[in-house]
């Protein structure tokens, strides 16, 4: 079985290679081969489990049948574009937009987090006549041109747009409240500073854009406050506040349903992707109906696959798997208790800070315990020894130091206390 396995996944990997490429990116120095998954358990070739508790997309579940159904269903009556009537997608749209408060009331369906993002800065622009975006200095929103110049997470070739101002996202972790308001002050002083420049330079603001959960930057903590004074500057300037719910949204957070639900500031723009269709590709692009009908009124804006029927029949399914299974307080519950019991096993680990993060997303940040410095050597240690332990989890932040564990919301508390166990070993073990 296990030679099997090693030919089978050498020479995929090898024909991988010479279709997509040497640069498409796989996980793990020994790539993982997948060929089922049930819950938050995946099967590989070899026949071996692994507990999935990094994945967001399978939202509900690694093969649900009520999606599977919902889409095959779907499919065999009648899948196509979108310009004609159809049922499916307007109920699916209420019942989408009834997750939102009174403001945020029309939606343009897309195929991918990337295009919902395009097609916000596309209507921030139109809106506030203004080109420039304010983006974190650590961040990452999609593949197309526009995000491209203004990705700083992760390798690009294309040089920053000159209309994009970066900011740091201020991270509060482990400080105490006289040194918190300090970092408050000078995060937002930093944002003037960014927005006199947009204006300076002809750009003017067009939005500001980012992850409520800063997951990307690494899960951060930012002062009371932040969030609230960033969004009131950028509404001053004339430009938008665009929420990505790509990674924070469908209820990740568990009390809430949405990222921006956490700070006392409404987006004008909300954007989200990965879980709507629980591998379905999905996307969608939530406004005001204003911005909406003054944006068509000037652009024909049609998207050939975007909310069809098959991806509307999977998208509602979606949220009426996560109503019916109670997954948002599941997803409190279990998020709660990981947190609390990686704090157990883990507070005064001289590797560690305290253990970030919301709802079912946490992370814990590693550091050289002599220096400080950032140490993604030994994240990097512990995400594949947890891999080799049956457990799928991930990195993030900007040098990679910090864990990532994001599981399906199907995660139980048996599979908290498993990642739990096999993390705090693997730590022990350092
Ligand atoms: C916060 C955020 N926004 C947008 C995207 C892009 O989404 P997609 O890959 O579906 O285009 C990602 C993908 O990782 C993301 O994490």
């Amino acid at each position: 079985m296990t030679e099997n396995r090693e030919i089978n996944t050498a020479s995929l990997l090898e024909r991988r290679k010479r279709t997509l490429g040497s640069h498409t990116p796989l996980f793990y120095d020994t790539p993982l081969q997948l060929v089922s998954g049930e819950g938050v358990w995946l099967r590989a070739i070899d026949g071996s489990s692994y507990l999935d508790a990094y994945n967001n997309v399978p939202h509900v579940g690694h093969a649900h049948p009520a999606i599977a159904d919902a889409v095959s269903q779907q499919m065999r009556k009648l899948a196509l574009n979108t310009r004609y009537l159809n049922n499916r997608v307007v109920d699916y749209s209420e019942a989408l937009l009834d997750t939102f408060g009174p403001t945020l009331n029309r939606v343009s369906f897309g195929n991918s987090g990337s295009e919902a993002n395009e097609l916000a800065i596309r209507m921030a622009r139109f809106q506030s006549g203004n080109t420039g975006l304010i983006m974190s200095d650590y961040s990452y929103h999609g593949t197309t041109i526009t995000l491209a110049q203004a990705t700083t997470g992760l390798q690009t070739s294309e040089p920053m747009g000159e209309n994009v101002g970066l900011i740091r996202i201020p991270d509060a972790t482990g400080l105490d409240e006289a040194a918190t308001a300090k970092l408050l002050e000078s995060a937002l002083a930093e944002v003037d500073t960014v927005i006199a420049s947009l204006q300076s330079s002809g750009f003017g603001v067009a939005a500001v854009l980012f992850d409520p959960l800063f997951s990307t930057e690494g899960l951060v903590k930012v002062p009371a406050g932040y969030v609230e004074g960033l969004v009131q500057r950028v509404h001053a300037a004339g430009g938008l506040y665009i929420a990505d719910e790509v990674q924070s949204g469908f209820g990740r957070i568990g009390r809430l349903m949405w990222g921006h639900e956490l700070f006392d500031a409404t987006p004008d723009i909300v954007t989200m992707g990965k879980p709507m269709g629980n591998g379905h590709p999905l996307g969608a692009t939530v406004m005001g109906a204003q911005l909406l009908e003054d944006f068509g009124s000037e652009n024909m804006f049609f998207n050939t696959f975007a909310g069809n029927p098959v991806s509307s029949a999977a998208g509602h399914a979606v949220l009426n798997v996560m109503a019916d299974e109670g997954l948002m307080p599941r997803a409190a519950a279990n998020g709660a208790l990981l947190k609390r019991e990686l704090s157990r096993e883990l507070t005064g680990n001289p590797r560690i800070d305290e253990v970030r993060g919301d709802g079912l997303f946490a992370g814990m940040r590693f550091t050289d315990p002599l220096s400080g410095a950032a140490d993604p050597a030994t994240a990097k240690r512990v995400v594949e020894d947890m891999y080799r332990d049956g457990v799928l989890i991930s990195r993030v932040g900007r040098n990679d130091e910090v864990l990532k564990i994001r599981p399906p919301l199907a995660f139980e508390e048996s599979d908290a206390e498993l990642l739990v166990n096999k993390l705090s070993r693997i730590i022990g073990e350092l």
